[in-house]
């Protein structure tokens, strides 16, 4: 099992660049279905759900061209309409994406059921009613989700949603993109990779207005076509650093964001105490180690997000005073709160609602990452600590996180990747 090893105690310092956003190249790189032609995809994250999606394109008879690291033009040209492959479709949540994009490219789609994170219940009830009301036939049967389209092309329509989800906005985004007529999403999330998705299909020739705000709406186009598009950088690697700089205390420039999206993370970051200067594209962060207390509700963006819940509970360990977390996104997001406890934090969960005592610092000590986010929980929360964090089950973390043991290293923390023998043994194997 792969390891990461973190000796505690060292403060950061320096510049860390932030890589294209996660949840947005996990949306744009299924669109890239929807486009005749060649497209140009910039700033894409090197990560394992990244990984995985360009295989479930290559699978579906996608050209994939590697142009540089971070880089690829996909042509979707000569794709096949096939079942979407069960073993990379359940190790991702976004695989969902496919339903709405070959739905838009072919009026019919099949494919598993999602994977991704465990955060409690993860229905997808919202993406199905968008595809209902726009004339898709869908059900569930022999492990597949199967949706086909009245007459073989989605037809534009209403939907309102009852509840924000990112999701399911993006999937009827995708799904509206070459419809016939009209669809207005109601009720629509409003993260910057809903606007991303939308600048990315506008940019190859779709007509979508409104993506930022709560009502969005797609006239369906005949075609579109090829391009270069640059993802937008990552909100919450960017979040995930801000945290570490609070618990490992120092000073450094996070270069490559958009300072506007970390308003909700760099307010609290403010309150605890942790000096935040905005700059044309970074931020400067620099903290002394001694954080304050603050109270954090998680609720769809422009709200604080819940993809920064565990890393800034982990800050919070070591905060004068009592902290109060209310998670409002998800039924289960407190997994971790076990691992921190190991390492003497002083946590109390009660259902959404996590109450955190501060303690003088944390200890090292061997915890598992349980999900991506609680990965990087503990990796602040082993930054900050006196002595030796081992985590492990780090493929959760590298599902989301480009080079985040180089990174962190570039700015001095004592971290390291461990391989054991077995790991070893296994990838000389193959
Ligand atoms: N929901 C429903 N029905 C639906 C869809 C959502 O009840 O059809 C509920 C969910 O159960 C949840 C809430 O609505 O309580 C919001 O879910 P949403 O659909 O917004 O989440 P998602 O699209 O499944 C994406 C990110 C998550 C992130 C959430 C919220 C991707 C691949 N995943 O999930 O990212 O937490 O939005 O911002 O984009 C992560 O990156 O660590 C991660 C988990």
């Amino acid at each position: 099992m792969t390891k990461y090893v973190i000796q505690g105690g060292k403060s950061l310092h320096g510049q860390v660049e932030i890589s294209g956003a996660k949840n947005a190249a996990v949306a744009i790189l299924p669109a890239a279905l929807l486009v005749d032609g060649t497209c140009r995809i910039e700033n894409i994250p090197q990560i394992s759900d990244v990984t995985l999606i360009l295989k479930i394109l290559q699978d579906l008879g996608a050209d994939v061209r590697t142009v540089n690291r971070n880089t690829v033009d996909i042509d979707c040209s000569h794709i096949r309409n096939a079942p979407v492959s069960y073993e990379f479709a359940r190790k991702i949540r976004a695989s969902y994406y496919l339903i709405g994009a070959l739905l838009g490219r072919f009026g019919f789609a099949e494919v598993p059921p999602p994977g991704g994170c465990n955060l409690g219940g993860r229905p997808i009830d919202q993406h199905i009613k968008g595809f209902v009301a726009m004339g898709a036939d869908v059900d569930v049967s022999g492990g597949f989700i199967h949706a086909t389209a009245a007459n073989g092309r989605m037809q534009g329509a209403q939907v309102y949603l009852d509840m924000v989800s990112v999701g399911a906005t993006m999937n009827i985004m995708l799904a509206a993109a070459l419809a016939e007529g009209l669809t207005i999403i109601e009720n629509a999330a409003k993260e910057p990779h809903i606007v991303d998705l939308a600048n990315f299909l506008n940019s190859m020739g779709a007509d979508i207005m409104g993506a930022g705000t709560d009502i969005i709406k797609i006239r369906g186009v005949q075609r579109l076509g090829g391009g270069t598009y640059s993802i937008i950088p990552d909100q919450i690697e960017a979040g995930t650093y801000m945290a570490c700089v609070a618990s490992a205390g120092g000073e450094v420039v996070i270069q490559n964001v958009i300072p506007k999206h970390l308003d909700c993370i760099t307010a609290k970051l403010l309150e605890m105490g942790v000096e935040v200067e905005e700059q044309d594209d970074a931020v400067l962060v620099r903290s002394h180690g001694s954080l304050q207390r603050t109270n954090v509700k998680t609720q769809p963006y422009p709200g604080f997000p819940t993809d920064m819940q565990p890393q800034i509970a982990a800050a919070l360990c070591v905060a004068e005073g009592t902290s109060v977390i209310t998670e409002g996104v998800w039924d289960n997001r407190y997994k971790y709160v076990d691992e921190l406890r190991r390492m003497g934090a002083q946590i109390q969960v009660d259902g959404k609602v996590a109450v955190i005592e501060g303690v003088e610092h944390l200890t090292g000590a061997p915890v598992s990452a349980c999900d991506l986010r609680a990965g990087a929980a503990l990796i602040i929360a082993g930054l900050g600590a006196e002595g030796c964090t081992e985590i492990d089950s780090v493929q959760h973390i590298e599902r989301g996180y480009e080079d985040i043991v180089r990174k962190l290293s570039a700015l001095g923390a004592d971290i390291r990747v461990v391989i054991t023998p077995d790991d070893l043994r296994q990838s000389q194997a193959v």
